[in-house]
């Protein structure tokens, strides 16, 4: 018998984590490296975001919280669902956690038994099978076809629910594709989970804010209100409020499920950072206006890269409605060799290659479900992404 235990055997370590690593780690052997792996943005957290911060430490507010989080900033959480999602809640029906990966794991780790099914839309967020299989159960993965626009499609979800389902996940605007559901999209779907009541739906809104174009962002518990009883919906200041390393996420859903979170994260890792929590109330009751004007930035980068992406040798990139992410495709280049003699054989040889050609980071589309494409994060500087661009124009244009 192992030392390591069963369930963590059952999982990887993140990949885009790994390669971010990797790119930091050339970079600090001087390497001219571009890292375009990370999920966040490069603008810097607010100034009176930072400032609610100091205070919070000034005035002492440096102790242990209630577990899933402060009265202040469950009230402004409810605030927010109302104003910008029509939604009411509750503080009861509110948790809070360090980041939206621990509310992600403390629902999914609170609910599921082994052979449980989730339902994994592909491409996905990297951890989602992950924290499933650590919890015992089985991830499904359905296809959201390319030609679909990455998105799950109301026959393919109909076909994949079974006695042993037990959640839906659904990440809009999604990483990695970065692509996002109208309201008729969404209610397709809702309309196959009415008739599945054994089902919950966790919904990952995480970039809620990130959408261009005057996409209007919905959730499901908004648009079939009969799923509201049996929805978690899950959020946080993380990417919309460049606040990715003060670890705070929440969620919202029905009482039972948010005690049962509550009591997992008191066996963990308690409260989330009390000085963070604070951040986050003014980050939510503060000044918005900043996030249309990041989004102003993160929308014309996005049409600089997809139009440059276009233009390289055997990649072709559809414009996202969404987050800070393209998903292109590299099937024009799986069988050509690199500039090192070594074959392109599928995505991940792609963006090996690449790194070594060229000192761009980008990550595979295996890690997310889907090949042969990759994902790239225009949350960088513009000139660093249009450099980043000109070399794997060339790196395509030298494959052989
Ligand atoms: C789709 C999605 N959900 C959740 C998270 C987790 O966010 P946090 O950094 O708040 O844990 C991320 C972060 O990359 C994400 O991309």
């Amino acid at each position: 018998m192992g030392f390591i235990s069963d369930s963590l055997n059952r999982i990887q370590p993140s990949a885009t984590i790994a390669i971010s690593n990797k790119a930091m780690q050339l970079k600090a052997e001087g390497r001219d490296v571009i890292g375009l792996a990370a999920g966040e943005p490069d603008f810097d957290t607010p100034r009176n975001i930072k400032d609610a911060a100091i205070r919070a430490i000034e005035a002492g507010k440096t102790k242990y919280t209630p577990v899933d989080g402060i009265a202040e900033l469950k009230t402004a959480i409810c605030s927010k669902f109302k104003r910008e999602n029509g939604l009411d809640y509750k503080p009861s029906q509110v948790t809070v956690g360090s980041g939206g990966k621990q509310v992600l794991f403390n629902a999914l780790m609170a609910t599921v038994n082994p052979g449980d099914e989730v339902i994994v839309p592909a491409p996905y967020w990297v951890s989602y099978p992950d924290i499933v299989m650590l919890a015992g159960g089985k991830p499904v993965f359905v296809d959201g076809l390319p030609e679909n626009g990455f998105k799950l499609q109301a026959q393919d979800l109909a076909r994949a629910i079974t006695p042993r389902t037990k959640w839906l996940i659904l990440n809009s605007p999604s990483n990695p594709s970065g692509a996002a559901y109208t309201r008729a999209e969404l209610k397709a779907l809702t309309d196959v989970l009415l008739q599945q009541p054994h089902v919950w739906v966790l919904s990952d809104d995480m970039y809620e804010h990130l959408v261009y174009d005057n996409f209007e962002f919905t959730t499901p518990a908004q648009v079939e209100p009969k799923l509201y009883e049996r929805t978690l919906t899950m959020n946080g200041v993380s990417k919309s409020y460049c606040m990715t390393g003060w670890r705070i996420g929440y969620g919202a859903g029905p009482e039972q499920l948010i005690k049962a979170m509550a009591k997992l994260q008191s066996q963990s890792t308690s409260n989330p950072s009390s000085i963070a929590q604070w951040a986050a109330v003014e980050a939510l009751n503060g000044p918005q206006d900043f996030i249309a004007a990041n989004n102003k930035v993160f929308k014309q980068r996005r049409d600089l890269v997809v139009a440059m992406l276009n233009q390289a040798h055997g990649l072709s990139c559809p414009t996202p409605e969404g987050a800070f992410y393209v998903y292109p495709s590299c099937e024009g280049c799986i069988g050509k060799t690199a500039p090192s003699g070594n074959p392109i054989r599928n995505d991940e040889d792609f963006v090996t290659e690449l790194l070594a050609a060229e000192g761009v980071a980008a990550v595979h589309g295996a890690a997310f479900g889907m090949s042969p494409f990759f994902r790239i994060s225009y949350a960088t500087a513009t000139e660093v992404l249009e450099d980043a661009c000109r070399r794997i124009q060339r790196f395509c244009g030298n494959l052989r």
